[in-house]
């Protein structure tokens, strides 16, 4: 009230200055901060990336500057540098130093560019990089030393190169690393066990990479670990105890040469999303119980192709297949899976694929299945009775050879010609199609 009051009383010259005073002000201020603040890459990172592009024969893009100051345009505005496929070769900087007034490299992505040639030495003076992308180009040689040198570096991948040699002790030091790409490259030798220091690692690929030797045991660090891809290569020995006490979501290790049995404490990695494990020799003691509780399973592969006793041994049975709601692919194949198929399991809501073939299982298939399963393979078994009625379904992969199923009239509709030829136990004739 009192307020209105004098406001009223003011006269209208004395309130036009009061107004005019406050824009002055308020422009100031505006001004202040649009100010370009006088911001500079440091000159030896400066002249190191442009060391690095120059011998990767690579030049910046449009939305920032190589050739005046790096980091500039994109480089320091909120363009994302994973996400953005266009922004490549691309740096992103941190220019909070000495008062805003030096910016600091932090970020490197040359991804799939065709680069050949080794990792450039300068790259050794980007001393505050905490993510380089150097994945899907053709880099040869070795990984230097000195990438130890780079101890803020979070996010690093080499993936998809032509890299070889050794996987260099040094990278023990980079002990800020949450993830760490190696992945399909001719590395060769083991696993150094400083890498056992990496304690904040949460992702590690590698993945077809050449290595070969047991998983050291001071992997046993690795506590927070989530995603191990380590498909492909010839490690040895067996599978380490401590994997069951990592935290992981995912974990790739088909296809080494791997010694059985599994360790007992796999059963303990309930948040599994993804497993996929192969070629266990002497594996045939496992059995299949220790999925039981990995009830968060999308994808599931538990496969046995080469080697001698490396078939898991087990009935469907001794698994709940009712609890994995959220199971899309699951491959026994190739094992001494034994026992019915399990109605629970063909029912499950976003099974699209099941591949059981060459395993033992008898019975015979269950009459309905859930409408997203449409990729079967229950190939070389001794399944038995009439087909389902839904083999004739349309769209659908469904692969029975090899069984004992009942062919006849009654259920010739439903097959397609010439089935009943691939059962076993069936005289066929040749020169007689069906
Ligand atoms: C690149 O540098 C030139 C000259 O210094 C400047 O005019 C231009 O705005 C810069 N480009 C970007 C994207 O910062
Ligand atoms: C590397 O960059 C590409 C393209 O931006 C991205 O798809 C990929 O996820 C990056 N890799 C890593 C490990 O950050
Ligand atoms: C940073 O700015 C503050 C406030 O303007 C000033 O007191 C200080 O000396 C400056 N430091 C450097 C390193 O320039
Ligand atoms: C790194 O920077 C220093 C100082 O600018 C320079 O003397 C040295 O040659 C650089 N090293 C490489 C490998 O470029
Ligand atoms: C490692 O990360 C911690 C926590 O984020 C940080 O304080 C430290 O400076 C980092 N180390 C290096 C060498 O950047
Ligand atoms: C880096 O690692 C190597 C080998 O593991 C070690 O000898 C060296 O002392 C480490 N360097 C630093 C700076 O910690
Ligand atoms: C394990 O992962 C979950 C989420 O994925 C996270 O909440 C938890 O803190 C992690 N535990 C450790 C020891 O890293
Ligand atoms: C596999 O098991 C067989 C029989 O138990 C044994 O003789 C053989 O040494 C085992 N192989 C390996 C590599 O442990
Ligand atoms: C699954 O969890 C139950 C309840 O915690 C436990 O009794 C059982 O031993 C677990 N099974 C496996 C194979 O780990
Ligand atoms: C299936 O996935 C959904 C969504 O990711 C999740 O909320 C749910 O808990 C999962 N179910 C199981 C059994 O893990
Ligand atoms: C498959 O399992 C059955 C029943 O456990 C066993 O009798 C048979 O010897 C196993 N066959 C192979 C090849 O392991
Ligand atoms: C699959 O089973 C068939 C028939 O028993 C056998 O001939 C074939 O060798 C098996 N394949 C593999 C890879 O075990």
């Amino acid at each position: 009230m009192r307020f209105r009051l004098r406001v009223s009383q003011l006269h209208g010259s004395v309130l036009q200055l009061l107004l005019l005073l406050l824009m002055l002000l308020l422009a100031v201020v505006v001004q202040a901060q649009q100010a370009p603040t006088k911001t500079r890459t440091d000159p030896t990172e400066a002249a190191a990336l442009n060391a690095v592009f120059g011998r990767l024969g690579q030049t910046a893009a449009t939305s920032w500057n190589i050739s005046g100051d790096p980091c500039s345009g994109a480089a320091t505005d909120s363009t994302d540098i994973d996400n953005d496929a266009t922004f490549n070769p691309a740096i992103k900087c941190d220019c909070t130093d000495r008062n805003n007034t030096v910016c600091h490299i932090t970020k490197l992505k040359i991804y799939s560019r065709d680069v050949n040639g080794v990792i450039p030495q300068e790259l050794r003076n980007l001393t505050r990089l905490t993510y380089l992308n150097l994945s899907q180009n053709v880099l040869t040689g070795q990984i230097p030393s000195f990438i130890g040198e780079l101890t803020a570096m979070q996010h690093m991948t080499f993936g998809i190169n032509a890299l070889s040699g050794p996987i260099p002790k040094e990278l023990g030091n980079l002990t800020n690393l949450t993830s760490l790409g190696l992945s399909s490259n001719s590395f060769s030798g083991s696993l150094p066990s400083e890498l056992g220091n990496l304690a904040k690692l949460e992702q590690l690929y590698i993945d077809s990479a050449g290595l070969s030797g047991p998983l050291p045991a001071s992997f046993s660090k690795l506590t927070k670990m989530k995603t191990l891809w380590a498909s492909d290569n010839d490690f040895t020995g067996q599978i380490p105890d401590y994997i069951g006490s990592w935290n992981l979501t995912e974990l790739r290790f088909q296809g080494n040469s791997f010694q059985g049995p599994l360790p007992a404490t796999l059963s303990n990695l309930v948040q599994l999303t993804s497993l996929r494990i192969g070629d266990i020799e002497n594996g045939s003691s496992s059995s299949l119980a220790f999925i039981s509780n990995m009830t968060s399973l999308s994808t599931l592969i538990l496969l046995c192709r080469i080697l001698r006793n490396c078939r898991i041994s087990d009935s469907l049975a001794s698994v709940d297949f009712s609890k994995f709601a959220n199971l899309t692919l699951l491959d026994l194949s190739f094992n001494n899976i034994t026992g019915q198929l399990p109605q629970n399991l063909l029912n499950l809501n976003l099974l699209n694929s099941i591949f059981l073939g060459n395993n033992s299982l008898t019975g015979s298939i269950p009459n309905s299945k859930g409408s997203s399963l449409t990729n079967l393979d229950f190939s070389y078994n001794q399944l038995s009775g009439n087909f389902p009625t839904w083999a004739s379904d349309k769209n659908l992969q469904l692969n029975l050879v090899a069984n004992n199923f009942v062919v006849n009239a009654s259920n010739n509709s439903i097959l397609p010609s010439g089935l009943g030829c691939l059962q076993r136990n069936t005289p066929c004739f040749l020169g007689s199609p069906q």
